[in-house]
């Protein structure tokens, strides 16, 4: 069988997964270790190596950080400790899971994209979709035919005079404790600043409040058509497994 681990660093968890590569479908369960704080680079790799362990798994491992990632270095960290600027991201990884470990990095939102074009809504696949996650910042995947234009980072495109995922994200939700409609007002605002600069013709929006698109989904107001991404939160991690033997990362 074709499988892979997949690995997806988030702001509050660092959750993990064998992946069928030809299904999409977790093999087993998900784990999850709460992300350390601070999340160092360290930090997070030692908690790589305790999920790697807690799975039992010795083979290959796609690993998403929520940074902008360009060959195998690290350039920027908006919602992870400000140390993994500069960080050389394969020799940090193999340096705790082992040297000849084949081993993938990518950004989040990017991995979660693919994932989704490749096992997720079928309308993916086509055209020019913005494919946006929501979670403890928001996570931009450029689309175009399938094919991806990595490390686009709208969620820090200014709008109204503060970056979009300060306004928007779904921590910001929690954090000020606000209702699906109001919160989706926000949101709203911004996809209409990102209709208004890109004109794709779709958004899809992942993360986990995705799952609860019937709540906030109803109160968009753009011309362009927003679906929930068919993978929900799920998307992470199988797009981290899917770039280890497919070379798809950027
Ligand atoms: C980061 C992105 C990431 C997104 C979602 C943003 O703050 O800059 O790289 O994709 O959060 O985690």
């Amino acid at each position: 069988m074709n499988t892979s681990f997949g690995i997806d660093v988030g702001g509050s968890g660092i959750k993990g997964a064998v992946v069928d590569l030809d299904t999409g479908q977790f093999m087993g369960d998900r784990i999850k270790i709460a992300t350390p704080q601070p999340a160092t680079p360290e930090a997070v790799a030692a908690t790589v190596r305790e999920i790697v362990d807690q799975a039992q798994w010795d083979g290959p491992i796609g690993i998403t950080v929520p940074s902008i990632v360009k060959g195998q270095m690290v350039l920027s960290a908006a919602n992870i400790d400000k140390s993994w600027i500069g960080i050389d991201a394969y020799e940090l990884f193999h340096r705790h899971l082992g040297a000849d470990r084949h081993i993938s990095i990518l950004n989040d939102a990017d991995a979660a994209g693919l994932a989704e074009v490749a096992f997720g809504e079928e309308k993916a696949k086509t055209g020019q979709v913005i494919f946006l996650t929501f979670g403890t910042g928001i996570g931009s995947a450029f689309l175009m035919d399938g094919r991806l234009w990595p490390n686009t980072e709208i969620g820090h495109l200014a709008v109204d005079g503060f970056e979009a995922e300060h306004q928007a994200s779904s921590a910001v939700k929690d954090a000020l404790d606000l209702s699906f409609k109001k919160w989706a007002k926000r949101v709203d605002r911004v996809l209409d600043e990102y209709e208004a600069l890109f004109n794709p013709d779709l958004f899809i929006v992942g993360g986990g409040i995705s799952r609860r698109f019937d709540k906030w989904g109803k109160h968009l107001t753009i011309k362009t058509e927003v679906i929930p991404a068919g993978l929900r939160n799920k998307a992470g991690i199988i797009g981290a497994a899917m770039a280890v033997t497919r070379e798809i990362s950027p």
